[in-house]
């Protein structure tokens, strides 16, 4: 069999945490990917194609023999990028249009988990901002301290959720969403009652029969430590998440993967693919989904990535012919934490910022240390910021601990003007443990 040649799409660091991946099997000659980004750019089996519509796609594909295209974001995949790959017999991995509803449409989301009993929050569908202020207005009479979110129906690059505390609150989201139609449309709203718990993520990858768990993870969705500030794409995540521990895996898998198979299934929406849960895990580890999405999470793939021994192309093409079964994955023991790198004003202010980045050879030099790019630039042997979030600085140890700590060493080597990150990224993972709690004291004094 001669080598693949594999095409990527998107620019991110969950991107670049692909294409590394892949460069590095040994059945794969050369990867493509479109944008792709300073990481990517600069790397020697890489290169970075600037196409973006689905027909340059397809062409290219074509013309280039690609073994395998794996789409990295939703967008994509909503507007059915996979179905106009298969149209023209093109070997492409992730959901076609209708099975990625489950990302593309929050109320179909809903509606489906309802369908087939998937333990969710509590939910109303609005399509008018009147009946909505008047639920708020009954439910907030009734009882001040209850607590819902407003989502957006659509698409909303992660920034379609909207806590609703108080009736201010929940007036504000509702007028964004209807009014000002902040993430597009505006016609449908779901409102949700607010659980309590851990956050953790959960991907699969299917064929459409056969599931393989990755190694759960932990985001940090808030801009700032101790979870405060507005919801990002992510500011950081380590893997594997030690609250997913077997029995709770052992739930979420007959609760709510098997069952949402079965639905898709019935529904006719089977596919191939990576199915991502967004889980809430309540205090007595029982898991409840936010929200399904049809791609790999950023920033979950860095540290999953990372973890990962055996070669991603066969896995992933497996997936797509239909054979996951008997596929391997293999995982290195221990855990790898990720500390995202962003600009300051990172996610109200999208400075486009073009600054030089220092010490990243240093960094990258670390043992155990992963630099994922995001939004950088490659010019003549330099990289530049671009803006949003820059780095995805990735550390790999025996424990949580260890991971953290390299990762924050590294943190330490890179400079470039407006540089923000999250202190605390995987400090819950160490308050959670008994074995842990001593770790984090240590990691605590380590940093001064
Ligand atoms: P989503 O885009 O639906 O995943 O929501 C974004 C974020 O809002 C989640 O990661 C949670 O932190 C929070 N969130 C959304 N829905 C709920 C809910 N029903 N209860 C508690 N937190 C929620
Ligand atoms: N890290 C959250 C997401 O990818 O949606």
């Amino acid at each position: 069999m001669g080598k693949a040649k594999v095409l990527v799409i998107g620019g991110g660091g969950r991107e670049h945490a692909l294409v590394r991946t892949l460069a590095d099997d040994r059945d794969v000659e050369h990867v493509f990917v479109a944008p792709g980004n300073g990481g990517t750019a600069a790397m020697e089996n890489v290169t970075n194609v600037a196409l973006k519509d689905p027909r340059d796609l397809v062409a290219f594909a074509t013309r280039e023999a690609i073994d395998l295209t794996v789409v990295g974001p939703e967008q994509p995949l909503v507007e059915g990028l996979v179905d106009h790959f298969r149209r023209h017999d093109l070997p492409i991995f992730g959901f076609g249009k209708a099975a990625a509803q489950l990302e593309g449409s929050k109320v179909f989301a809903k509606r489906f988990m309802q369908k087939y009993a998937i333990p969710t929050a509590p939910f109303w569908v609005f399509e008018r901002i009147r009946p909505a202020l008047r639920f708020f207005q009954e439910q907030f009479q009734e009882d001040p301290r209850r607590r819902f979110f407003v989502k957006a129906d659509e698409l909303c690059a992660g920034k379609g959720a909207f806590p609703a505390f108080r009736p201010e609150e929940a007036e504000e989201a509702l007028r964004k969403l209807f009014e000002e139609r902040f993430c597009g449309v505006g016609e449908r709203v779901v409102v949700e009652e607010a659980l309590r718990g851990q956050e953790a993520s959960v991907l699969a990858l299917t064929d459409g029969r056969t599931i393989a768990t990755l190694p759960p993870a932990q985001d940090h969705k808030r801009a700032y430590d101790d979870d405060q500030g507005p919801n990002t794409g992510g500011m950081g995540a380590y893997a594997p998440a030690p609250l997913v521990d077997e029995r709770v895996y052992e739930r979420v898998e007959q609760e709510i993967l098997l069952p949402t198979l079965l639905g898709m299934e019935e529904e006719g929406l089977t596919d191939s693919g990576v199915l991502y849960l967004g889980l809430m895990i309540d205090p007595k580890g029982k898991p409840y989904v936010l929200e399904y999405n049809v791609r790999f999470g950023d920033p979950e793939t860095q540290p999953i990535l990372a973890l990962l021994e055996s070669d991603l192309y066969p896995v992933l093409k497996a997936c797509v012919e239909g054979r996951l079964e008997g596929a391997e994955l293999k995982w290195r023991e221990g855990a790898a934490v990720c500390v995202v790198v962003a600009v300051e004003g990172y996610p109200e202010r999208y400075t486009h910022q073009n600054e030089e980045i220092h010490g990243l050879d240093e960094a990258e030099a670390m043992e155990d240390v992963i630099v994922y790019h995001a939004g950088t630039e490659y010019r003549s042997g330099k990289f530049y910021t671009r803006g949003g979030r820059v780095l995805g600085v990735t550390g790999l140890g025996e424990t949580i601990a260890e991971a953290r700590e390299r990762a924050y060493a590294a943190v330490e080597k890179i400079s470039f003007p407006g540089m923000r990150y999250r202190r605390d990224i995987a400090l819950k993972a160490l308050a959670a443990s008994a074995e842990g709690a001593g770790e984090a004291g240590e990691v605590e004094e380590a940093e001064g």
